[in-house]
C-alpha cells in the first residue's frame, strides 16, 4: 500500500511566475498542481489538496473580466495563502479594501516583520526582510478576522493571516529568488500550516506510475515511438519497467539525425532494457520527399506526415495495440490549460499528432506531471545512462531545420560531421549542461577562403548555444572564446565542404532557437 500523496493546489491567475510557485514546491518534496483560478469547488473537493495557492496575475481586482475564483473555498477549511494578486483577490471577497497604490512597487523591497508564528516561522524580527514586489494595487483594509504578520513603507499589509480560518498572504511573490527568504515561507506554509508529508520522491512517482500503467494498460498493447531524445527514452525505460514485453518501441530513422544515432540508440536500448524495439529505416524516403524543397513549413509538414505513415505502417504490424505512449511534459499541459489564450502557430511543431485518432489508439502519457528537470531525474532512477539523460533536445524534423536551404545527402554529411566535433568538444569541456542546448546550423551561403595556397570556395556553418529554463524563451550562451575558437578551427580543418564558422548571438524573443 503506497503512502496517501500530499498536494499542493495552485489556482492560476495568470501570473508569469506561476509555475516558479510550482518548482519551488517540489524542490520541497511536495507534490502540486496548478489548475485555472475557476475551477469549480466541487473539483477541488475531488483533488483533496493539504493546501490551495493563490498565484499573482498581471490584473487589477476591480477591471472588468478580472480572474476570480470560488469564494466558497475559504470556508473549504483548506489553508490557503494568496501571494499578490492573490492576497488582493482574497482580501475584496472576504470584504477587505483593495485599491491603486499611490505609488507603485516594483522589485526589491524591504519589509518588517512582526509576527513570526507560523508562516514567518525562523525571520528575524530584527532586520528588514528583502522581498519582490511587483504590484500597482495594495491592500486598504483587511477583512475582519485578520491580523498583520509584516508591512513595507508603503504597504501596511505586506503579510496577513486571518489563523482560525487558516488564511494567509503576502503582498510580495515568495517564488521568485530576489526574495531572499522566499523558499523558507513557502516551506512554512506547506509544513507548518498545511501539514504536508515531503512524500513526492522520483521512488514513490515510479512506484504510483507503474501501479497506474499496469491498470490503464491490463492486458493490451502499447507502441511508443522512440526517438533518442530525454523524454520518450524515459517514457520507454518506465513502461517497461511496468508492463516489460507488451510495450513495444518504433524508433524511425528519417536520416536526419546526428551522425551515428541509430547505432546509439539500439545499443542503449537493445542491450540495457531487452525490450521489443524495431528500427525502421526510412531515410531514402524521407529524403526523396524533401528533394528541392526549401520552405522550412514545407518540410516540417513534409516530415510530420511521412513520420505518421511510416510509424503506422511498423505499428500495425503487432497485434491488438490499444496505446500509444507520449512523452508530453508538465509546461505542455499547462500551455494547453483553457485560460491561456490561443498562441500564433510560430512553426509547426513535429511529434506524434494525429496518430492517436487515425490509428484509433488512446494515449498514455506517463509524463504528464512532470517538468524536464524531473524528467532527468526519473531517467537516472530508472538506470538510463547520463548521456541519454543530460541529452540537449532535438527537433522533431531534425538535421532538415538545420540544413538551411536544399536537403542533400552531402549537406546532411557535412552538418552531421560539424556537430559530432562540437558535441566531442562540448563534452571534453564539461558544457553539456551548462547549455539548454548547443548545435550547428549550415547556410547556404558561400564565402572565399584560402587554405594551403588553394582558393576555397565553401558554405558557412553557424553554432547556435543557448541558455533556458523551458525552450519558451532563451538567451545566446556565452561560450569561452578558446572553446569556439577550437571548434571553429576542427571543423574548418576537418570537415571539407565548409570554411567559415560564424556564432549566433540572438536571444529568443525575437529569434527562435532553431533557425527555421
Ligand atoms: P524554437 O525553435 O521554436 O524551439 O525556439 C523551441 C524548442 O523546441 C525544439 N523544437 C522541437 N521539438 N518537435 C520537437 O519535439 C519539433 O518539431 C521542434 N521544433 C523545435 C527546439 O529544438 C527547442 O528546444
Amino acid at each position: 500500500m503506497t503512502e496517501r500523496l500530499h498536494k499542493i493546489l495552485i489556482l492560476d491567475f495568470g501570473s508569469q511566475t506561476t509555475q516558479l510557485i510550482a518548482r519551488r514546491i517540489r524542490d520541497l518534496k511536495v507534490y502540486c498542481e496548478i489548475h485555472p483560478c475557476e475551477l469549480p469547488p466541487d473539483e477541488i473537493k475531488r483533488i483533496h489538496p493539504d493546501g490551495i495557492v493563490l498565484s499573482g496575475g498581471p490584473m487589477s481586482v476591480y477591471e472588468q473580466n478580472a480572474p476570480a475564483c470560488s469564494s466558497e473555498i475559504f470556508s473549504m477549511k483548506i489553508p490557503i495563502l494568496g501571494i499578490c494578486y492573490g492576497l488582493q483577490l482574497m482580501t475584496k471577497l472576504m470584504g477587505g479594501k483593495v485599491s491603486p497604490a499611490s505609488s507603485r512597487e516594483y522589485g526589491r523591497t524591504e519589509i518588517s516583520v512582526i509576527d513570526t508564528a507560523d508562516l514567518l516561522a525562523g525571520i528575524s524580527t530584527k532586520e528588514p526582510m528583502v522581498v519582490w514586489m511587483s504590484h500597482g494595487d495594495l491592500v486598504e483594509a483587511i477583512p475582519d478576522g485578520f491580523d498583520v504578520l509584516a508591512r513595507s513603507e508603503s504597504s501596511m499589509y505586506a503579510v496577513v493571516a486571518n489563523r482560525s480560518k487558516d488564511l494567509y498572504g503576502v503582498q510580495f511573490h515568495p517564488e521568485v529568488i530576489h526574495t531572499i527568504q522566499g523558499a523558507k515561507i513557502l516551506a512554512n506554509f506547506v509544513f507548518n500550516i498545511c501539514h504536508c508529508r515531503p512524500n513526492w520522491t522520483m521512488e514513490s512517482f515510479v512506484q504510483r506510475s507503474i501501479e497506474a500503467m499496469r491498470q490503464q494498460v491490463g492486458s493490451s498493447q502499447v507502441v511508443c515511438a522512440l526517438s533518442g531524445g530525454v523524454d520518450s527514452s524515459v517514457v520507454a525505460a518506465l513502461l517497461y519497467r511496468a508492463i516489460g514485453k507488451q510495450l513495444h518501441c518504433i524508433f524511425v530513422d528519417n536520416g536526419l539525425l546526428r551522425k551515428s544515432e541509430a547505432a546509439y540508440v539500439r545499443d542503449i536500448f537493445a542491450r540495457h532494457f531487452k525490450m521489443d524495439l524495431t528500427i525502421v529505416d526510412a531515410s531514402e524516403r524521407f529524403l526523396s520527399r524533401l528533394a528541392e524543397v526549401t520552405d522550412p513549413e514545407v518540410k516540417r509538414k513534409r516530415i510530420g506526415e511521412l513520420f505518421i505513415q511510416v510509424f503506422e505502417e511498423q505499428a500495425k504490424k503487432i497485434h491488438r495495440v490499444d496505446f500509444l505512449a507520449q512523452g508530453t511534459l508538465y509546461p505542455d499541459v499547462i500551455e494547453s490549460m483553457p485560460t491561456r489564450g490561443p498562441s500564433a502557430t510560430i512553426k509547426s511543431h513535429h511529434n506524434v499528432g494525429g496518430l492517436p485518432e487515425r490509428m484509433n489508439l488512446k494515449l498514455i502519457e506517463p509524463l504528464r506531471e512532470l517538468f524536464k528537470d524531473e524528467v532527468r531525474q526519473l531517467g537516472e532512477t530508472l538506470g538510463l545512462p547520463a548521456s541519454v539523460v543530460q541529452r540537449h533536445p532535438f527537433p522533431g524534423p531534425g538535421l532538415a531545420v538545420r540544413v538551411i536551404g536544399k536537403i542533400t545527402q552531402d549537406r546532411l554529411k557535412v552538418l552531421q560531421e560539424a556537430d559530432f566535433i562540437l558535441q566531442e568538444e562540448l563534452n571534453a569541456h564539461d558544457l553539456v549542461r551548462k547549455t539548454w542546448q548547443t548545435f550547428a546550423i549550415l547556410l547556404p551561403v558561400r564565402s572565399v577562403g584560402v587554405m594551403g595556397d588553394e582558393r576555397t570556395y565553401e558554405e558557412t556553418l553557424v553554432i547556435r548555444s543557448v541558455t533556458s529554463q523551458d525552450g519558451m524563451t532563451a538567451d545566446w550562451a556565452r561560450l569561452p572564446y578558446d572553446f569556439l575558437a577550437r571548434v571553429s578551427n576542427r571543423i574548418i580543418n576537418q570537415v571539407k565542404g565548409v570554411n567559415r564558422v560564424l556564432y549566433d548571438v540572438s536571444s529568443k524573443p525575437p529569434a527562435t532557437i532553431e533557425w527555421e
